[in-house]
């Protein structure tokens, strides 16, 4: 099972996975509210569009904190130092598969460095650890966003297939199905 005491993951010397709490709303707002990253962000993530206002923002970590503590999520920050770059998390848990689904974001300066195939990486290892104890998870890319499929590419996932029938992405007004990427413990 995850326990808070598990934490921060440490992905690098200055890059860390720490769980999210109600006050990282205020920041986690300024960042996506900055021009450049919510040009980026908006274009894949649905919930980006949606944040308004920064009590928009402390609704979605309300969400995200009560599905920890209902054991169906593990949001977390990604941090360079003090730095708030972006976030990463375990969604959709189903511990009697063993299986959860990996999302992930990162502010567009901190983009093209790795770091979101290292937190991964990291995240994976946790959640395959003994403390866990996950077997199977699942990464869903829009076939267009090459940089998202570019982590579970690089990690080793296995393409499954496409999935689902209605994401939809505000911004282009489209319906779209997912590629769907899975790794197993072996
Ligand atoms: C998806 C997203 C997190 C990927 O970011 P990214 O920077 O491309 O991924 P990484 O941090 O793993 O960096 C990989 C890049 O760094 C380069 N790199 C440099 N050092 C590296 C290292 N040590 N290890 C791996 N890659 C490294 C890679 O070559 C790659 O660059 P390239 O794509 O130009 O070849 C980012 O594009 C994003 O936030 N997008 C918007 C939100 C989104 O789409 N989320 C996904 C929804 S599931």
């Amino acid at each position: 099972m995850i326990n808070i005491n598990h934490f921060p993951l440490w992905v690098a010397k200055e890059i860390a996975l720490e769980p999210r709490k109600l006050p990282d709303a205020c920041e986690i707002f300024r960042l996506i509210s900055r021009k450049q990253n919510r040009d980026h962000l908006e274009r894949w993530l649905s919930w980006v569009c949606d944040i308004k206002t920064l009590a928009d923002q402390e609704k979605l970590v309300r969400e995200s904190i009560r599905a920890f503590a209902e054991g169906k999520g593990l949001p977390l920050n990604i941090r360079c130092g003090k730095e708030l770059i972006g976030g990463i998390g375990l969604h959709s848990i189903d511990w009697s598969q063993g299986t959860a689904e990996i999302a992930y974001w990162l502010a567009k300066p901190s983009e093209g460095q790795g770091i979101a195939t290292s937190a991964c990486k990291r995240l994976i290892e946790y959640a395959f650890s003994g403390a866990v104890g996950l077997r199977e998870l699942h990464i869903q890319c829009h076939p267009e966003n090459a940089r998202s499929r570019g982590v579970p590419q690089r990690l080793g996932f296995s393409y499954q297939g496409m999935v689902g029938r209605y994401s939809i992405y505000p911004v282009r007004g489209n319906y779209v199905r997912q590629e769907l990427y899975a790794i197993q413990n072996s």
